[in-house]
């Protein structure tokens, strides 16, 4: 396993939609370990494969390695259907936009399917920072960054304050 290099906004990749995993075999094994060893070394709690340049709809995450409990899990081909009216807004950052955080509102709960390396599909009911996070990565197979979750005034400051730091 290997650490990638992790694109930056403002990289065209980070504003495009990634396109399906078409079969699960060793190259996209390879890249999952890779992808964990990336983000457990940046070190984040999600990685999305679009921010290490493969655009396909795959992304890793385990939000809670950083309290000493390990929950890797791997979404190949996600889907996300919002279970709540509730939202939260939580401050979040991100590993290709380094240096600023931002408020997003998001649904506190949602159904995440997904296919897993052992191709099986899973539905699983999440909520709290575990939801967050999955919703976060998603966005990025999307094309979408915390920036879009932004109005326009909020947007321009803070794209102002992260050129200011990159
Ligand atoms: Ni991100």
């Amino acid at each position: 396993m290997s650490v990638l290099p992790i694109i930056t906004w403002p990289d065209v990749r980070l504003q495009t939609e990634c396109a399906a995993v078409e079969a699960i075999g060793p190259e996209i094994e390879q890249l999952v370990g890779d992808m964990f060893e990336t983000m457990y070394t940046a070190p984040g709690r999600g990685l999305a494969a679009s921010q290490v340049g493969v655009m396909r709809r795959l992304f890793v995450m385990d939000a809670t390695w950083k309290e000493g409990d390990m929950n890797p899990l791997v979404c190949i081909n996600p889907s996300i259907v919002p279970l709540s009216d509730a939202r939260s807004t939580n401050e979040e950052a991100c590993l290709s936009i380094v240096g600023v955080s931002a408020d997003v509102s998001r649904p506190n709960e949602i159904e995440l399917s997904y296919t897993g390396l052992n191709g099986k599909r899973v539905t699983a009911v999440i909520e709290g920072f575990a939801a967050v996070c999955a919703q976060h990565e998603m966005d990025h197979l999307d094309g979408r960054v915390i920036f879009d979750h932004l109005g326009a005034p909020e947007r321009a400051a803070l794209e102002a304050k992260y050129k200011e730091i990159i």
